[in-house]
């Protein structure tokens, strides 16, 4: 298969009205989109990332109306971080409407919903007319993609269409928080921190690790470069082809020795580069990845939380 580099949003909403999967860019990560309704469609982003069948999507939206199509009730922790924080880099789950096909919700009565920011991504959604049910377009495991190139390399050749844009705004995957119990609970950490939402409602709680899944990704395999992911507080013993991430600078001997480093300027950049880092990795077949712990408030719990799956802790 040929694939098709766009610009042109209204291009891109051609492929998804003929049944087709389409890349796109959003402020968070490039998504994998196609139209929710279209079941066969929807069954293709699947069998592309290789995404196991109970492992849901979210569906993307580009305006606050489509929320109605989608979700059967919205509560009132739920309509307050919409107002908030739609659009953004925010997933809220609500309790499905039974008119959505099951697809897309895999096995469960809620739905996933996210509003994008990036006005790339809002047009297109808004030029295809339906919601754009999308995972992260990357292969299943491989780590989120933040620049159309990423999403070439995992799938050149595999999907017909991509539709390229600016590299990601943020470049960590949007908060998801479930709204469609009684307590509402972040599933996955994000920009948008868990102490903005607390604001909203005190009761929310953190739930990135449940004996009962909760977020089917979760006990997937996710965000692992290549390499083996080292957790360090300051770098000091360093291995041959190796590499570093992380906020606080390298001493002069330690640089010498290492064979790719990114020291960032803040959290903000430590998000924003983790993900393209670690593909840089992968690209030069580095055997150790160092990355800089930090403090688990505010974006530093996202940033610790895909730390920690890539390092398997
Ligand atoms: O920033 C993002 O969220 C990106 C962009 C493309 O929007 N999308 C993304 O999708 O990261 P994905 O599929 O890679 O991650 C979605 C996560 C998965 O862990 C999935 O299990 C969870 O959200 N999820 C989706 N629907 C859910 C539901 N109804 N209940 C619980 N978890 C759900
Ligand atoms: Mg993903």
């Amino acid at each position: 298969m040929y694939t098709k580099i766009v610009n042109d949003v209204e291009e891109a909403a051609k492929y998804i009205l003929n049944s087709e999967v389409v890349a796109f860019p959003t402020e968070t990560v490039y998504g994998l989109g196609a139209n929710v309704f279209d079941d066969e469609a929807v069954k293709k982003i699947f069998i592309l990332k290789k995404r196991p069948l109970d492992n849901p999507l979210i569906v993307h939206i580009s305006s606050k109306k489509q929320i109605g199509l989608l979700a059967a009730e919205i509560g009132s922790t739920a309509k307050k971080i919409i107002k908030k924080f739609f659009p953004g880099p925010i997933t809220v789950i609500l309790k499905k409407n039974p008119i959505v096909p099951d697809r897309a919700a895999a096995v469960l009565d809620t739905i996933a919903i996210r509003m994008p920011s990036s006005k790339i991504a809002h047009e297109f959604i808004k030029a295809c007319g339906v919601p754009i049910a999308a995972p992260s377009a990357n292969l299943s495991g491989s780590p989120s993609p933040t620049s159309f190139l990423h999403v070439l390399h995992d799938f050149n050749g595999r999907v017909p269409c991509v539709l390229a844009g600016p590299s990601s705004k943020y470049g960590l995957e949007s908060t998801v928080i479930d709204c469609s119990a009684s307590v509402p609970a972040v599933l996955r950490p994000g920009m948008v921190t868990l102490e903005q939402l607390r604001k909203l409602d005190r009761r929310i709680v953190l739930r990135t690790h449940t004996r009962k899944i909760k977020s089917p990704g979760q006990k997937y395999k996710h965000y692992s470069p290549e390499a083996k992911v080292v957790l360090v507080k300051k770098l000091s013993k360093v291995v041959e082809n190796s590499a570093y991430i992380g906020i606080a600078s390298l001493d002069t001997n330690s640089k010498t020795k290492i064979s790719f480093y990114k020291v960032c300027r803040d959290v903000e950049h430590y998000a924003k580069s983790l993900f393209s880092f670690f593909r840089e990795c992968d690209v030069r077949g580095i055997h150790t990845l160092y990355a800089q712990k930090v403090d688990e408030s505010g974006l530093g719990l996202a940033i610790m939380n895909r730390l920690k799956k890539a390092a398997k802790e």
